[in-house]
């Protein structure tokens, strides 16, 4: 009935379903002092301007020189200064941006430089924006020279983070005051023609709407993004892609023995669910990554209560399987030819009257048993079912990302998400897809000897080792459940939040992260075929 159509579409939407609109970037041949966009973006390091300044400051009188001999302006990472021009130029906002030290630009931080840039300039109203790069920051990339990769690259780093600016935290707001997008996007100052790059402005547009989309979901508080509407979200957003959803509810969970996910669900009165998606674009024979993403839609510790403070970023806890859904949507999107399937394991983690304590022993689908010494582990229990059930789909490859441990934090901070595996090849494509992305990813090993701190007495596995090493400690324990496989697991709960005020390389909040890694890798599997 079309009464019951528009209530479920109301329900959701402050979960921001908007439509994804397109932004396809451009290259431009203007220069930067003939360029007619509302603003024109040059850069400098801190050693001095980039040839694109040097003629924006000449044509400005020395503007950009001054600020630099006065000290206001040193070139450090991610510095800004905005000029209005006063008709010195056809555009009207210079915005020049300092990228630090030559040396330790890399594709993370140029993407980040340009989505400062990006916020910057919308914030002042800004519609359309040039951005001119040179050899030394094509070079940032890490490709030898300053060849079409390595320019494809730099492109696409910078019109990503150019488009991230389009993200709203504010979408609650009766009176929403956020700036429209930023909706022209041109680069310019590369050596290369449009064709060499059109693929990477491509996947520039459809790779910042993937991350935005994850910003939005894990920012979402979390009584408009219940593991329901979570489901129901990614089902608007798959519209037209030819991904094929499914979504297993409470009934079907029973049905498949998921004794961990439901365990963790049982002090909720939201149910939960568990989330698959499939995208079959290679060979039927051919290899099928799975991605598999925690999705705790809250996480109050249940019954081992967390603290007060700070527990309302709590709503991120979904990140993974944010990271996950975004992912697959691109991966269609994109039509790349590979065979991916997402899982999504979904719940709260709520203390209550039916909530699972500690001490109770669980049964996994896998047929393990997990007893649960701390209800706080929630995300490795629930991942338990999400890797059987990537194992029962198909999968060859498991890649999981999960918001799983305060100690990533402690190791990480918010710079990185920490990589452990099982597998060398695996470890490095995604690697290679990290760097490709703007991502960052750091290993962890896996000693044999922090397997030890699981060892139960009363069943297969225990939840929770000691206070040392948690971060690979919980890394032991989803092994159990990936069994033989190749498999990489990439703890984000710092690298998904930047939630430390006085880190200012990273934009704040949430970054989306990994989401473009998760892509550029089933680009990889894409290449590879046979991997
Ligand atoms: N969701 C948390 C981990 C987390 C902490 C994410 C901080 C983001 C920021 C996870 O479920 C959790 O509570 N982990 C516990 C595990 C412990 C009980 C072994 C932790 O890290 O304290
Ligand atoms: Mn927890
Ligand atoms: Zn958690």
């Amino acid at each position: 009935m079309p009464s019951q159509a528009s209530k479920a579409s109301r329900r959701s939407r402050p979960a921001a379903t908007r439509a994804e609109a397109a932004t396809r970037p451009s290259l431009t041949a203007t220069p930067a002092v003939e360029a007619t966009t509302d603003a024109v973006v040059v850069t400098a390091f801190e050693d001095g301007l980039s040839s694109h300044a040097e003629a924006v400051d000449a044509a400005l009188g020395g503007a950009l020189t001054e600020m630099r001999d006065a000290g206001e302006f040193r070139g450090r990472f991610a510095q800004r200064a905005t000029l209005r021009t006063l008709g010195r130029l056809p555009t009207r906002h210079v915005l020049l941006l300092g990228l630090g030290r030559r040396r330790e630009l890399d594709m993370f931080r140029l993407t980040n430089a340009f989505q400062f840039a990006g916020d910057a300039l919308r914030a002042r109203g800004v519609g359309s924006v040039s951005a001119y790069l040179d050899d030394a920051v094509v070079a940032a990339t890490g490709r030898d020279g300053s060849g079409p990769a390595a320019v494809a690259d730099a492109v696409r780093a910078v019109a990503t983070g150019i488009l991230l600016s389009s993200f709203d935290p504010g979408t609650s707001k009766t009176d929403p005051e956020a700036r429209p997008p930023i909706g022209v996007v041109a680069i310019g100052g590369v050596a290369v023609d449009a064709a060499a790059v059109q693929r990477d402005l491509e996947v520039a547009d459809v790779l910042a709407l993937a991350t935005n989309r994850v910003r939005t979901w894990a920012a979402a508080p979390s009584n408009l993004l219940t593991p329901t509407l979570l489901a129901e979200s990614a089902r608007q957003l798959y519209q037209g892609t030819g991904l094929e959803l499914d979504v297993l509810e409470k009934a079907d969970l029973e049905r498949e023995g998921m004794g961990a996910l439901l365990g963790v669900a049982r002090g909720s009165d939201e149910p939960p669910v568990m989330i698959t998606v499939r995208h079959d674009g290679g060979p039927v024979a051919g290899p099928r990554l799975a991605l598999v993403g925690k999705g705790i839609t809250f996480d109050t510790g249940g019954i081992s209560l967390k603290p007060s403070a700070g527990m309302d970023l709590m709503r991120d806890d979904m990140g993974g399987g944010a990271a996950v859904l975004a992912a697959m949507w691109a991966i269609a999107r994109l039509g790349l030819r590979v065979n991916v399937v997402g899982v999504v394991p979904a719940t709260e983690n709520m203390p209550s009257g039916h909530a699972y304590k500690p001490g109770d022993v669980l049964v996994s689908s896998s047929g393990k048993t997990i007893e649960v010494t701390d209800t706080d582990a929630e995300g490795r229990i629930i991942l338990a079912d999400g890797l059987t059930k990537a194992r029962r789909l198909g999968a060859t490859h498991i890649v999981d990302v999960a918001t799983l441990t305060g100690s990533a934090v402690v190791a990480l901070g918010h710079s990185a998400s920490g990589l452990m595996s099982n597998d060398e090849l695996l470890t490095g494509l995604v690697k290679r897809a990290a760097v490709s992305a703007g991502d960052r990813v750091a290993e962890l090993p896996m000693f044999p000897e922090y397997a030890v701190a699981l060892e139960s007495r009363v069943a297969d596995v225990r939840n929770l080792g000691g206070r040392q090493a948690g971060t690979i400690n919980a890394a032991f324990f989803l092994r159990e459940f990936v069994e033989e496989l190749p498999w990489v697991h990439l703890d984000i709960a710092g690298s998904g939040w930047n939630s430390q005020q006085d880190q200012t390389q990273i934009p704040q909040g949430p970054t989306g992260a990994p989401v473009r890694t998760l892509v550029h890798l089933a680009r990889l599997f894409a290449e590879l075929d046979g991997a």
